[in-house]
């Protein structure tokens, strides 16, 4: 590119972020350095600071400066790699993103490199260099895992699936779907706590906490996380578990993408063969029933470990509302006794059967396609069956003027949050670092989980859309708190990008998440320059 073109795509591309955004600059705490060099990880495959911010100095574009260092791994819109990263996103909005290029590193040293330079670029440059981090690409809302305009590094080559000799661990790359692992582990037996739908990406769904099958017998998905192998700002590679940097690891769990890149995820495996699992149809008329067999359900005091239940009410214009429920039972047992209520009641239709976790996952895909438009929104209360009734009966009321929006799918899921799953991550007495960072304890009893999907096809209908969505969980919120229902924690996972589900960790927790946060990126990189997903600081200036 000639001199002349890259002075002038500059000028532009300056000229688009400063009307976008504060000078981010003026938020790098002053003497901050990219580094903290007491935190030790290895950073041998780096150039030296000095001979970086000369290069990035020299080519101020930051894709014109990564390509410069990662030749042959970074992509514009001309080239088709760009467009099929683009088309692995689940929803349309985040397909629609264009950001200036896409990195695709292929070696840890990448990852070191890019965000070291990316780092460096923050720091000397104006602006900075926006970016943004995707793994499986699920997060619905534009912006979450890529970044208008600006750099985003896709991990998809991190493909890495490794099994230990004992059986007991599996060596997960941050580019790999739940499908690809359940795979593999389906055919040795094996199994690990994890994702529910085939093409959801291992990083982010474990980095926001993560619902299973499995978690009523093993917790969280992050709970089952031995060992996160993670780039920080500095460009150090470092391990982070219970023994090495385990205030990390704590953060990790639940954190988001606010203290660093994760390469590598070692998980726990356990021995599992195949099970009972499936979709029942039932009328929309029982649902009282299904609320009280729910709130029974769901009470820890009974809860049969081997359980899982999302009971889902779906709305279609074609169809009106209608219950399609996913019941999992994790031994092969057809019918057991704890979903005896929900399955006695009449069938409008039925996919029970014992089959592989592969073969689950990938008929939970079938009802959650890609390429729509989608916007999902979470709220949490106590394991309540008027709190669910209230939930359905405002958002049937609200949902009345949008109804005739073209291929509208709009569903309610209610999922058991109780403290069976919620208290394998309690922190242990006496060891502050030990359990994940969701900031739930004993304290809270078994909650309820109401997650709202929306699915329609004209960007004409968004903001009628996000109208409902708003005023149905306004209304909610304000109907829980005053019935005592009401639980700040929000889900991460399925929060809407309205949300923001950290703060709901509580106080202590985001004190804890921030004092990681400054100890392992003092230049807050993270929080400044990584805008999109589920920020710990709100106060992001890009
Ligand atoms: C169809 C569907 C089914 C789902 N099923 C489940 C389920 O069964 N259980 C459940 O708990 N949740 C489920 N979810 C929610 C899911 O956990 C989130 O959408 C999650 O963010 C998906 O992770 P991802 O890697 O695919 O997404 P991305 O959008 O790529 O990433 C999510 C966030 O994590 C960050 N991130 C990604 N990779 C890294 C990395 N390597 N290092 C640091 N930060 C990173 C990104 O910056 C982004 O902010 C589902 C979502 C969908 C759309
Ligand atoms: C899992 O189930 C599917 C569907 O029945 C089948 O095609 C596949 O071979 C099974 N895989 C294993 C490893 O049993
Ligand atoms: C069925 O539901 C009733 C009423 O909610 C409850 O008392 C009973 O314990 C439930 N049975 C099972 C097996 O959960
Ligand atoms: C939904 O609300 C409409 C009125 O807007 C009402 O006629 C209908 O009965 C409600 N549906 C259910 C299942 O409660
Ligand atoms: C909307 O649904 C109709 C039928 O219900 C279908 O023919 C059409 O292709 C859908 N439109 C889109 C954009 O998916």
């Amino acid at each position: 590119m000639s001199p002349f073109r890259l002075s002038v795509l500059s000028a532009l591309l300056y000229g688009v972020a400063r009307l976008s955004s504060v000078n981010a600059a003026a938020a790098i705490p002053q003497n901050a350095n990219v580094d903290n060099p007491s935190v030790q990880g290895d950073t041998s495959s780096l150039p030296s600071e000095s001979h970086v911010a000369s290069m990035v100095k020299q080519q101020p574009i930051c894709c014109d400066a990564l390509s410069f260092f990662l030749k042959g791994k970074v992509f514009k819109s001309s080239a088709s790699q760009y467009e099929a990263s683009l088309q692995s996103y689940w929803s349309q909005q985040e397909q629609q993103v264009q950001p200036s290029c896409i990195l695709i590193p292929q070696t840890v040293q990448d990852v070191q490199l890019s965000i070291f330079l990316l780092s460096v670029a923050a720091k000397y440059i104006p602006n900075g260099c926006p970016y943004a981090v995707r793994g499986g690409g699920h997060t619905p809302w534009a912006g979450a895992a890529n970044q208008q305009g600006g750099v985003t590094i896709d991990l998809s080559k991190f493909s890495q699936l490794d099994i230990s000799k004992d059986q007991k661990q599996i060596s997960i790359g941050a580019g790999r779907r739940w499908e690809d692992v359940y795979l593999k582990l389906d055919a040795l037996g094996l199994a690990t706590s994890g994702g529910r739908v085939a093409s959801v990406g291992v990083a982010g769904l474990t980095l926001g906490g993560g619902i299973s099958f499995f978690s009523p017998r093993y917790g969280l998905v992050c709970d089952n996380v031995i060992n996160f192998q993670v780039i920080l700002a500095s460009g150090k590679l470092v391990n982070a578990n219970a023994q090495t940097n385990a205030d990390l690891f704590k953060a990790l769990k639940g954190g988001s993408n606010n203290f660093g890149v994760v390469t590598r995820f070692d998980m726990k495996l356990f021995t599992q063969g195949k099970f009972w699992g499936g979709f029942i149809g039932q009328d929309i008329s029982t649902r009282q029933k299904q609320y009280d067999y729910f709130v029974t359900f769901a009470s820890s005091k009974t809860y049969d470990p081997y359980a899982a239940l999302i009971m889902s009410f779906a709305y279609t214009l074609e169809t009106g509302w209608y219950i399609a429920s996913n019941f999992e039972y994790t031994k092969p047992q057809a019918y057991p006794a704890t979903f005896k209520n929900f399955t006695d009641l009449p069938q409008t239709f039925n996919t029970m059967r014992i089959s592989n976790l592969t073969d689950f996952t990938v008929e939970l895909l079938g009802r959650n396609p890609p390429g729509s438009r989608e916007l999902f929104v979470t709220a949490t209360f106590k394991n309540d069956a008027a709190s669910m009734a209230r939930f359905f009966d405002i958002a049937n009321a609200t949902l009345d003027p949008f109804k005739t929006t073209p291929n509208l799918t709009v569903s309610l899921s209610y999922q058991p949050f109780p403290q069976i799953v919620t208290s394998k991550g309690f922190a242990t007495p006496g060891n502050p670092n030990s359990g994940n960072s969701l900031g739930i304890d004993a304290t809270r009893g078994d909650l309820t989980n109401v997650l709202l999907t929306v699915q329609w096809q004209d960007p004409a209908a968004d903001k009628n859309i996000n109208d409902f969505a708003t005023s149905l969980f306004k209304n909610t919120e304000a109907a829980n708190k005053k019935a005592g229902t009401y639980d700040p924690y929000l889900y991460l996972n399925y929060a809407s990008k309205q949300q923001d589900p950290i703060q709901g960790y509580g106080q202590a927790s985001v004190n804890f998440l921030t004092s990681v946060s400054k100890k392992f990126d003092p230049l807050q990189v993270f929080q400044n320059f990584v805008p999109g997903g589920f920020k710990l600081m709100k106060t992001g200036l890009v």
